[in-house]
């Protein structure tokens, strides 16, 4: 592509003889009625350009299911390049013969019988918009060393780079070999620790044969078509800030960078900001999946810069798992950190998940089940409340390792690497009582008092369970309640940072997203999708409603008897805490306002002024 005049036809030709490959000259397929207009000296508007940018279309697609080809076409502006690569994003190349108004006026007036005025040229520079996604290549080059360079960039350069190899980058790279990417893989070089990681990893594996493995930052770069698409895949905090340092002398301006990690959304930001002043776009992306998800297919939530997302958009759809109607879970989420922060929340809700499936394990136990049946009982929910955190807990039940259970054997200690802890924080700074998510959290946090727990459990009283009265029934319907409000507010927390940081998210496409590749998938988010497309609420939902209501009974039973018995179900109980306190209308925190005034004259509004003035009382 390029402006009439650049040589792409001469260019194009020579290119796709050394290439072996056929050539297609765009302006031998207009139709009659373009041509009757030119000829008649009227320029083409973009309506009669629209079926002929078609037919290049099409013709290119054709040409791709059997060999690959070459089209020359000035494609001045974006859309005519939107139509012209329609469908083959992915297996299309983009070369741009760039020169300035004068040294392409020179090249025209030394042809002989050139037939351009130069206001015509003029005009066709006033309405180029340069392409950010293509080769570009100086026309003043002979032609000769313009086709060796395009050569060398098309069949050697990679098409998107890899930087960080452990469990998450491999398993990302082998999804992008899959499909057919070329890629360059990046790990660091450590002596004696980590040593020839890229090029021992891409031995391991046939599908990286095509892939190419550095331990050098410069010659990774340079091996990446431009604009550069990198993803970071290293870990979130201070090291996704010195890689960016460590690459940013080797970039060009342009060029794409992309954390798919779990980073503080608040970084981001910043980093966004800081590389735009470097004229290097960063796209932060929310990856969920784990290892398997991504090597077979993530949930992908990208955000940032909007235009250059679109360049990655190919190679994140396509690696990305793919819902129920095959359309990719990975869409852009919007601004600033926003992919991050949904991803964050995202984790909340899965530490509930999680929290809760636990809870539910102590109850069976409790009513006497080993952890096979627990396994079984698990297994039957699947029909009611099916999602990829209970069918992993089915099977961790199941799993033995000698004559024991393996999950008897494990240490009652759980981690955390962060994300649970930024959510509550999020939570308590946007004011939305994420009641689920904190108990959570805390009760991990709890769990790590290993030592103190023991001392402590030997001097307070504990009942028996033998009291349990309740069905395994009971115990699911609690457990599908509480999953209800932990959506609610997991929800909810997205709502109102979208709302009060204007980055306007579509929720429903957030719930569609996460209806497959994602730790939170389940048939409760497949319903969300609908659910979001009316309301932002989803306890106002009409089904959602009954279910609830049918869920409480249940819900008060077991989780009366846990108290009766002393078991721990912290995120049970705040369910319907949280569920009675948000349904109250009339609630206690007057009693807080008439103490607020008291000691510190804080003031109060009263129900019987609706000016909603501030009232104080001298309460002595
Ligand atoms: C995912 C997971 C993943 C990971 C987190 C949570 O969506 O694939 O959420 O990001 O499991 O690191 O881990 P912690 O439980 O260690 O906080």
């Amino acid at each position: 592509m390029g402006v009439s005049g650049c040589g792409k036809s001469t260019i194009g030709k020579l290119l796709a003889q050394k290439l072996n490959i056929p050539f297609f000259d765009g302006d031998d397929f207009h139709p009659e009625t373009n041509i009757k207009k030119m000829c008649s000296g009227k320029p083409l508007n973009d309506d009669d350009r629209q079926g002929w940018l078609e037919t290049l279309n099409n013709l290119a697609k054709e040409q791709l299911t059997t060999n690959s080809c070459i089209i020359v076409c000035s494609a001045l502006k974006e859309k005519y390049r939107t139509i012209l690569n329609e469908g083959i994003q992915n297996n299309s190349e983009w070369v741009f013969l760039e020169g300035s108004f004068k040294q392409i006026l020179d090249r025209i007036n030394k042809r002989e019988n050139h037939f351009m005025s130069s206001n015509l040229l003029k005009s066709q520079f006033k309405i180029l918009e340069e392409p950010k996604n293509a080769i570009k290549i100086d026309v003043n080059l002979t032609p000769n060393a313009i086709v060796k360079m395009i050569k060398k960039e098309l069949t050697v350069k990679s098409q998107f780079g890899l930087f960080g190899l452990g469990v998450m980058g491999k398993s990302l790279s082998r999804n992008l070999a899959n499909k057919d990417f070329k890629i360059s893989l990046f790990n660091r070089h450590v002596e004696k620790v980590e040593v020839d990681v890229a090029k021992n990893f891409k031995e391991q594996y046939s599908e990286l044969s095509n892939a190419a493995a550095f331990d050098d930052i410069a010659a990774f770069v340079n091996s990446l078509q431009t604009p550069r698409k990198i993803m970071l895949m290293v870990n979130a905090g201070k090291t996704i800030d010195y890689v960016i340092e460590d690459l940013l002398p080797h970039l060009s301006e342009n060029d794409i960078l992309i954390d798919g990690g779990n980073s503080n959304y608040k970084k981001t930001k910043e980093r966004n900001v800081y590389l735009k002043t470097k004229g290097i776009h960063f796209i932060g992306t929310g990856v969920s999946g784990g290892e398997e998800g991504a090597l077979k297919g993530p949930s992908i939530m990208p955000s940032g810069d909007k235009e250059a997302y679109k360049q990655v958009q190919p190679y994140l759809e396509k690696i990305s798992a793919k819902d129920k109607n095959d359309l990719p879970c990975c869409t852009y989420i919007g601004p600033e950190g926003s992919g991050q922060f949904i991803k964050m929340v995202h984790n909340g809700i899965e530490y509930v998940e999680m929290q809760l499936l636990a809870e539910v394990a102590t109850i069976l136990k409790a009513i006497g089940q080993n952890p096979d049946e627990i396994s079984t009982t698990l297994e039957s929910w699947k029909d009611t409340a099916s999602s990829y955190l209970l069918e992993i807990t089915t099977a961790i039940f199941k799993k033995k390792e000698g004559n024991d259970w393996l999950v008897n054997k494990i240490l009652d200690k759980a981690g955390n690497k962060g994300t649970g802890n930024w959510t509550t924080i999020a939570s308590a700074e946007f004011g939305v009582p994420s009641t689920l998510i904190a108990s959570a959290l805390f009760s991990r946090y709890v769990s790590f008092y290993k030592e103190e727990r023991i001392l402590l459990s030997k001097s307070f009283v504990t009942h028996s369970n033998s009291e349990l009265n309740i069905t395994t029934n009971d115990v699911l319907e609690a457990y599908q309640f509480a999953r209800i409000i932990n959506h609610y507010q997991g929800f909810k927390l997205i709502i109102e940072a979208s709302n009060k940081s204007a980055w306007n998210l579509n929720i429903s496409e957030i719930a569609r997203i996460w209806t497959n590749g994602c730790i939170i998938r389940s048939t409760l988010m497949e319903d969300l999708v609908d659910v979001f497309k009316e309301t932002t609420n989803i306890l106002t939902d009409v089904e959602l409603i009954e279910k609830v209501n049918q869920f409480k009974p249940s819900a008060k039973k077991v989780i009366s008897q846990c108290v009766l018995n002393d078991l721990t179900t912290p995120a049970l109980s705040e369910a319907i805490q949280f569920l009675n306190g948000i349904t109250t209308e009339y609630a206690s925190a007057n009693v807080i306002q008439a103490q607020r005034d008291y000691f510190g004259s804080h003031t109060y509004q009263r129900l019987d002024d609706p000016s909603g003035k501030s009232h104080h009382t001298n309460w002595n």
